[in-house]
């Protein structure tokens, strides 16, 4: 029996979240469902919330108005969408962009966590607070943001130590002066992130500033 690739593994995530008829109501006002785009071997994957309008036309994440920026600070520190896995905790556009409810958070999780251990990524970058708080229930955002922290993930299978860094969400920082600055500012540290996840596995939390 020859074992799957991560492309078949992937596949199978996606049928399943279809099959099990994950959030229902959320599939019946949505055009598609929203999996992922990227490097499937990448190192690093972006999650954020939830597909809006445009990722929901065209079945892409972050293709968007905040994915064009997602965009342009991927371009600062010198790489591109295509270099990246990217992602949602949310699969599903939500009625009216509304902000997606726990309890369909929660119902997705799994499916992003089986994504996880598929890509296996040195670093997790959670956009917003939604994201970020699959890994940190509770986290503040506003306090946390930038702070990169070593996690272990445990999967079914063996665990997965990973790099875990929050930023606010693109989208919110879009149109707000300070945010979006301080987004930018959190987003060139990343090349520094990334080397230290590679190079050191005995740190037990590291914050950007530090480096
Ligand atoms: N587009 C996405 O795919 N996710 C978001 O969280 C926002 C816009």
């Amino acid at each position: 029996m020859h074992s799957r690739t991560k492309e078949e593994l992937l596949e199978q995530i996606k049928r399943d979240i279809l099959k099990d008829r994950v959030c229902p109501e959320l599939a019946k006002n949505a055009t598609q469902l929203v999996f992922g785009d990227g490097d499937i071997n990448s190192d690093i994957v972006f999650i954020g919330e939830a597909p809006g309008k445009r990722e929901d036309e065209t079945g892409l994440p972050f293709v968007g108005a905040a994915g064009k920026f997602l965009d342009e600070m991927l371009k600062t520190i010198g790489l591109k969408r295509s270099d990246v896995y990217i992602t949602n905790i949310v699969k599903y556009r939500p009625p009216n962009n509304r902000d997606p409810l726990p309890e369909e958070k929660k119902d997705f999780l799994p499916y992003l966590q089986r994504q996880l251990e598929v890509i296996r990524p040195k670093v997790v970058i959670a956009l917003g607070r939604h994201a970020a708080s699959c890994f940190h229930p509770g986290l503040s955002i506003s306090s946390e943001h930038g702070r990169a922290k070593r996690l272990t993930l445990a999967f079914s299978g063996d665990n997965l130590s990973i790099v875990f860094l929050p930023l606010f969400h693109p989208a919110a920082a879009l149109y707000n002066g300070s945010m979006r600055q301080t987004l930018i500012d959190d987003f060139t540290r990343i090349p520094a992130i990334i080397k230290a996840a590679e190079t050191s596995q005995n740190y037990k939390q590291l914050t950007l500033k530090q480096i």
